[in-house]
């Protein structure tokens, strides 16, 4: 594809993660920044499909997605299902010759996902994996900050993330009954992305230590303790835990550099930054200083942009999916790879992986 070529888009799983996507494509198709058309959606769920179809004005509606990928009406497919899914429809994507975003994670285990990656490969399809928080407004930020300033050499990284259970998902809810499910819990479905964050500022994880926590009846981890050391001799460590309390989901992540400190708070009741650069007073940053770097980061100039995309742009719940999507859509048009795509999606789950046999050992374990 090159220039502004029209793309065909169709949705598999409109659930939470699907619903977000249609709101942010749809944001994206009304303010002219991308060439697009959502023409189908595809979901088990009869009634939900019908509804959603309506209200997103979507032509076409299928309760087998097979029909969707084989439609010559679609180019691109996103995959937001459950994990247990995503391997086949990627398959079947790949072999329909469609460009593929894939939700995280993209499958249970490292293997698998080196699998889908060579399948793509195999079939040159384009693809993205849903490490959204690549995009986030105030990590793009900190970047922004450590290769604009002297904050020195990395020394220590730490990431608290606390999520309540997400019970409402198809998926955690069979976990109660399907025993069959090995592993992932909150490291494979919440922290994966955490983990991505951590290779993207400081580079190859090459080694980890790991204990896992199992304090629900779900049968998967609800708490995993991480540390890690890079290539680069920066020593990462990550904190997460499923809870029932009554708190707003938080990831907190603090940044130690030789000249420096950087602490993000994401998703709780109060988005910030905050830096302190040695010589220099602390400085908090608020979200509407960050937009400006994401849409630098997109190529993008705020004095062309409609106005009706500002709102979504500064959208906490939906400014990532937006800015991922621009970018793989762009990308797709402009014969460029996106990111992050399947091969990038290898190494976090390389490290999960990893983790939970370290955390079966109880020792430490080289990243091969
Ligand atoms: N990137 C992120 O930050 C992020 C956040 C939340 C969830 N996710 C991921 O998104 C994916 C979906 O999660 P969710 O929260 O939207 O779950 P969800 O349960 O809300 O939605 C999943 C949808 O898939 C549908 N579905 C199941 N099997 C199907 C099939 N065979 N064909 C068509 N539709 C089918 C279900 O009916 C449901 O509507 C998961 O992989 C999850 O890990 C990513």
């Amino acid at each position: 594809m090159s220039g502004d070529a029209h793309l065909r888009l169709g949705l598999i799983g409109i659930g939470k993660t699907g619903r977000t996507y249609l709101t942010a494509l749809k944001s994206l198709k009304d303010a002219g920044l991308l060439n697009i058309e959502i023409n189908a959606v595809s979901d088990v769920n009869e009634s939900n499909l019908t509804k959603t179809a309506r209200e997103f004005d979507v032509p076409l509606v299928y309760d087998d997605y097979m029909d969707l990928i084989n439609d010559s009406n679609i180019d691109v497919v996103y995959i937001c299902t459950p994990i247990s899914k995503h391997a086949d429809m990627v398959k079947q994507a790949a072999k329909a010759n469609k460009a593929i975003h894939c939700e995280k994670p993209i499958a249970h285990s490292c293997p698998q996902v080196r699998e889908l990656n060579a399948v793509a490969k195999a079939s040159s399809v384009p693809t993205s994996a849903g490490l959204m928080l690549r995009y986030d407004p105030f990590l793009l930020y900190a970047k922004h900050l450590v290769k604009n300033n002297d904050f020195g050499k990395p020394i220590l990284a730490h990431v608290r993330d606390d999520q309540q259970f997400p019970l409402d998902r198809e998926e955690y809810a069979q976990w109660r009954s399907d025993s069959s499910v090995p592993g992932g819990g909150i490291l494979l479905h919440q922290s994966i992305q955490d983990i991505d964050v951590l290779d993207w500022f400081f580079g190859e994880i090459v080694n980890v230590y790991a204990k896992v926590g199992f304090y629900s009846d779900l049968g998967v981890e609800d708490q995993a303790s991480l540390i890690m050391k890079h290539k680069d001799g920066t020593t990462s460590t990550l904190d997460s835990i499923w809870h029932n309390l009554e708190r707003s989901n938080e990831r907190k992540i603090e940044f130690f550099f030789e000249k420096g400190f950087i602490e993000i708070t994401l998703e709780s009741g109060s988005t910030h930054l905050d830096y302190h650069l040695q010589g220099e007073g602390p400085i908090r940053v608020h979200p509407e200083n960050t937009e400006q770097v994401l849409l630098e980061h997109l190529h993008l100039n705020s004095n062309n942009l409609a106005l009706n995309i500002h709102e979504p742009l500064s959208d906490a719940g939906m400014n990532k999916h937006l800015a991922l999507s621009y970018s793989f859509l762009k990308a797709i048009q402009s014969g460029e790879t996106p990111s992050p795509n399947f091969q990038e999606a290898v190494l976090p789950h390389r490290i999960v992986d990893a983790a939970y046999e370290s955390a079966n050992m109880n020792a430490p374990l080289d990243i091969l």
